[in-house]
């Protein structure tokens, strides 16, 4: 693997290029991405959870700017056995595996038990924190319990990762960065009502926050309500240098510098 001691285009930090949804044109999702301007996809490797573990890897595999994350997501937690944790730790050494996760707790949908959700969110914590990886930590009413497993179990890690998906307010973003973590702006960032999101970002320097889409899922204004694919970051990247008063090419060189620094650098020293 190569240090790109630049990342030319902007870096899509979270899809789920794997979904069903891309199945027939994802050849085509990719290239769109590319000609939007970005130069870097982190596939997320969650896919229909264990004992699967490889759904961002293969995507990887098959396209260069793809890298991959792996992990279980909250919604799989009760799928997680201990073979599990033993693939797990296994796969984090592929050299285009960056992140653990997306892990941790989703109380609005609640399709694994709770007590599951904590012992798996706490497990890949333990291993995130033993392997010294960044993580993508999903949250979704379960913000104090998510900052308590944190508090318990990653304290002091020092991998830092990102908020996937961050949609709170000025409390919950301080919090957050206190932690060591990235906030991961979608296409929430555009929506009309989220003005206490807007606030946070306002808020948040520049050097604490990445960008991702979450496709297929969460488009950004104009598309809301369709399928998200990566090519529609720049509408979030766009909102982005509005709510901060820069340039466009300022949020993608920040953003792009952020991710390089937290993520990319540290597998390569680790190689
Ligand atoms: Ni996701």
């Amino acid at each position: 693997m190569q240090d790109p001691a630049f990342i030319a285009g902007f870096v899509e930090t979270h899809c789920h290029l794997d979904d069903g949804q891309f199945e027939s044109e994802r050849d085509r999702i990719v290239e769109r991405a590319l000609e939007a301007g970005i130069g870097m996809l982190v596939s997320i490797g969650t896919g229909d959870g264990p004992p699967d573990l490889e759904a961002g890897i293969r995507m990887a595999e098959t396209y260069a700017p793809v890298y991959a994350s792996v992990g279980v997501h909250p919604h799989d937690a009760a799928k997680a056995t201990t073979e599990t944790w033993a693939a797990l730790r296994d796969l984090a050494r592929h050299p285009k595996v960056l992140l653990l996760g997306e892990m941790g707790l989703d109380f609005h949908y609640d399709h694994s038990p709770r007590d599951v959700q904590r012992n798996v969110f706490r497990a890949q914590l333990e291993i995130a924190a033993e392997l010294e990886m960044p993580i993508a930590i999903h949250t979704r009413e379960a913000w104090r319990e998510t900052a308590d497993c944190l508090r318990e179990v990653w304290a002091g890690a020092g991998s830092g990762g990102i908020f996937h998906c961050f949609s709170g307010g000025k409390a919950e973003a301080e919090e957050a960065l206190a932690f060591g973590f990235h906030l991961g702006i979608g296409g929430v960032l555009t929506f009309p009502r989220a003005e206490a999101l807007r606030a946070a970002v306002a808020a948040t320097p520049l050097n604490r926050i990445v960008l991702e889409t979450d496709a297929p899922y969460l488009a950004p204004v104009p598309f809301r309500g369709k399928r998200n694919e990566p090519a529609y970051l720049i509408h979030t990247a766009r909102k982005l240098a509005e709510v901060k008063g820069a340039s466009l090419e300022t949020v993608r060189e920040a953003t792009s510098r952020n991710f390089r620094e937290m993520v990319f650098a540290r597998k390569l020293a680790n190689q």
